[in-house]
C-alpha cells in the first residue's frame, strides 16, 4: 500500500547532555544527565507524522549497527514504514545535544554518518513512492541534491512539497519554486532572506520574501511566539500553546512538520493544518528528547479543542 506521506531525511542517535551551561574551549565540566534516545530531524518528523495519524514512510540510509537497529525499532513501534537500505561501508550517525538546564533550549553538532552519502540516484529508486503520496517532505541534513531530487520528482507527480530549511543552507530559488510550503524557523528564515526574525512582524516581511523567491507559501516557527503563516492571500499568526512546564524544546520544529504532514494528507486546509501543528509542537516541549516526545493524535485534537474554545 503506498504512504499518504514520503519523508526524505535522516536518523541519527541523539546524544544528550543536561548541563548549566557549555564548556568552555579546553574546560570539563559536570553534566546533570545524558540520556540516548532516536533522533534526525526527517526521522522525528516521520515519527510525528505517524503518532498524529499519518501513513508515513521514510527514505533514507542506516549502517548496520546498534544504531540503526534503534531507527528500525522506533519506527516499527510508532508505524512509519521504513524505505531505508543499510550499507558497513559507514556508521548510523549521532548528534550531540546541550541541553541548558534553565531553559530547555539546546545547541547541536550532528553527524550524519552514511546518510551524508545520499545521492540523487538514492532518490529517483524511490520515483513510485514518491509518485503515489499525497505528500512529500524533506529537510537539508542529507546533501542538497538529494533534497532537490525529492522536490522534482514530488511536484512532476502533483505531490504536495514541504521543505524544511534545516539547518541553515544555501538554497536557489529554483529549489524554493519547488516548494509548495517553506518551513524555516527564525534563524533559518534570516539565511533565506537576510531579514532578521524576532517578532510576527518580521516574520511576515521574511515570509513574504520567501514568497518571491517562487515558494508557494511559508510558514516560519517562531519558538515562544509561535509560528506565522503567510500564502500570498493568507496571513495567519498562531501564538504558541501551553501545554505544561518546557522541558525539552529541541525537536519542537520536528513536532510541528510532522503534524502539518499529517493534517495536510488528510485534506485539512492549511489554516486548520498550521494550528494542528502548532498544538502538536506544544506538548512535544512539555517532554524530554525529540522522537520520544511526539504526541499522538488524541492529545493533538484535544488541545487544538481546548484552544479553540479558549479563543472564542
Ligand atoms: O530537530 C532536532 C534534531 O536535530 C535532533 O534530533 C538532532 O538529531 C538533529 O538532527
Ligand atoms: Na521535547
Amino acid at each position: 500500500m503506498p504512504n499518504d506521506i514520503i519523508i526524505l531525511g535522516i536518523f541519527v542517535a541523539d546524544t544528550s547532555y543536561r548541563a548549566d551551561r557549555q564548556p568552555r574551549m579546553g574546560e570539563t565540566i559536570l553534566g546533570n544527565k545524558f540520556t540516548l534516545g532516536p533522533g534526525g530531524k526527517g526521522s522525528n518528523q516521520a515519527v510525528a507524522a505517524a503518532k498524529s495519524g499519518g501513513n508515513v514512510g521514510i527514505i533514507t540510509k542506516l549502517g548496520k549497527d546498534a544504531f540503526a537497529d534503534m531507527a528500525l525499532g522506533i519506527w516499527s513501534d510508532a508505524g512509519v514504514t521504513s524505505l531505508a537500505t543499510q550499507h558497513d561501508e559507514s556508521y548510523t550517525g549521532a548528534a550531540y545535544i546541550f541541553v541548558e538546564e534553565s531553559t530547555g533550549n539546546n545547541a547541536i553538532i550532528v553527524a550524519p554518518g552514511i546518510a551524508a552519502t545520499i545521492s540523487s540516484d538514492d532518490v529517483q529508486k524511490h520515483t513510485a513512492d514518491i509518485a503515489t503520496a499525497k505528500v512529500f517532505v524533506t529537510q537539508l541534513e542529507q546533501p542538497i541534491d538529494a533534497a532537490m531530487t525529492g522536490l522534482q520528482l514530488a511536484r512532476a507527480a502533483g505531490v504536495k512539497t514541504i521543505l524544511n530549511p534545516a539547518p541553515v543552507a544555501e538554497i536557489s530559488d529554483k529549489m524554493l519554486s519547488l516548494c509548495d510550503y517553506v518551513t524555516p524557523n527564525e534563524t533559518e528564515a534570516e539565511g533565506l532572506t537576510g531579514i532578521t526574525v524576532s517578532t510576527p512582524q518580521d516574520a511576515e516581511r521574511a515570509a513574504k520574501a520567501i514568497l518571491s523567491r517562487g515558494a508557494g507559501a511559508a510558514i516560519i516557527t517562531l519558538g515562544e511566539n509561535g509560528a506565522l503563516y503567510h500564502d500570498g492571500i493568507d496571513t495567519l499568526h498562531v501564538p504558541a500553546i501551553t501545554a505544561g512546564p518546557v522541558i525539552e524544546t529541541t525537536g519542537a520544529g520536528d513536532a510541528f512538520n510532522g503534524g502539518f504532514a499529517t493534517a495536510l494528507s488528510q485534506g485539512m486546509p492549511a489554516l486548520s493544518a498550521v494550528k494542528f501543528a502548532n498544538a502538536a509542537a506544544a506538548i512535544s516541549v512539555t517532554r524530554p528528547g525529540t522522537a520520544p516526545a511526539m504526541p499522538d493524535r488524541a492529545e493533538i485534537d484535544a488541545l487544538v479543542k481546548i484552544d479553540a474554545n479558549h479563543a472564542k
